[in-house]
């Protein structure tokens, strides 16, 4: 149980380039075992774009949600291959995720087209999931929590999120898909160190951020992860793709 008592936690599922039409039977799975057995945490999947406008129309008047991975900033453009926050929300999501590490990394996204991204996501009425995270080596250099702490102030269009719903996601990159998860203690100085951003940049919204932790959660290590105080939901990759893992994680929120 989050200690968290301020907003619900947030259980998201990030898909990544995972799913053809089939998969939409695995997100009626997870609106049907959250219909049947309500969990004390919001649910929301983020399938590929190709998947969004047919996943809302499935789950529509369900209480889970759907976003999408990524936007670009413009609302519209000569920008081959590039979805807009817009786009998004007309598909029929509700939120987004900007800057995953496998986008900052992948292709050199900084902290300003983030930032960019998640003031896109809001004029789109979208809420963003505002991802931060250290690498390996910044880790082993003892780094960690200057360079997360770094990148929120410099990724959150701090006046435009004033009074609106947004959460962060603390994502170690050497964590992400590789089955090894940073120690409790690490997950929660993390997390500490991010709210004391958050109340310093938010004051009283601060305190309510949720602040997701990601990184190899499974329906195993999800009750430990989520009971640290500062934990206000996960972003799932891998083991959100099967309906019942989903599930049986959300359900330890
Ligand atoms: P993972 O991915 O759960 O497969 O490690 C998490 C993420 O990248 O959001």
């Amino acid at each position: 149980m989050s200690k968290l008592t301020t907003v619900r936690p947030l259980i998201a599922g990030n898909w990544k380039m995972n799913g053809l039409t089939a998969a939409l039977d695995e997100a009626r799975a997870v609106a049907a075992g959250v219909e049947t057995d309500p969990p004390g945490a919001r649910v929301a999947i983020f399938p590929p774009a190709t998947l969004i406008h047919r996943m809302a129309d499935a789950l529509a008047g369900q209480t889970v949600a759907v976003g999408g991975q990524d936007c670009r900033p413009e609302v519209s453009g000569a920008f081959t291959g590039d979805t807009s926050a817009e786009m998004l929300a007309d598909a029929g999501a509700t939120m987004v995720i900007v800057g995953h590490s496998e986008r900052r990394g992948g292709y050199g996204e900084t902290d300003a087209l983030v930032l960019a991204k998640a003031q896109a996501a809001l004029r789109a009425g979208l809420e963003p999931i505002v991802c931060v995270g250290e690498s390996l080596e910044q880790r082993d250099a003892g780094r960690a929590i200057e360079v997360i702490t770094g990148q929120l102030r410099a990724s959150l269009p701090v006046d435009a999120l004033k009074g609106e719903a947004f959460a962060v996601a603390y994502e170690p990159v050497w964590a992400i898909g590789t089955g090894r998860t940073p120690t409790l203690n690490d997950i929660e100085a993390a997390h500490d160190a991010l709210r004391t951003v958050l109340i310093e940049l938010f004051s009283d919204q601060g305190a309510g951020v949720p602040i997701l932790y990601g990184g190899s959660v499974n329906p195993k290590n999800a009750a430990d992860i989520l009971s640290q105080k500062e934990v206000g939901g996960v972003l799932v990759g891998g083991a959100s793709l099967k309906a019942a893992d989903f599930l049986a994680i959300a359900a330890r929120a």
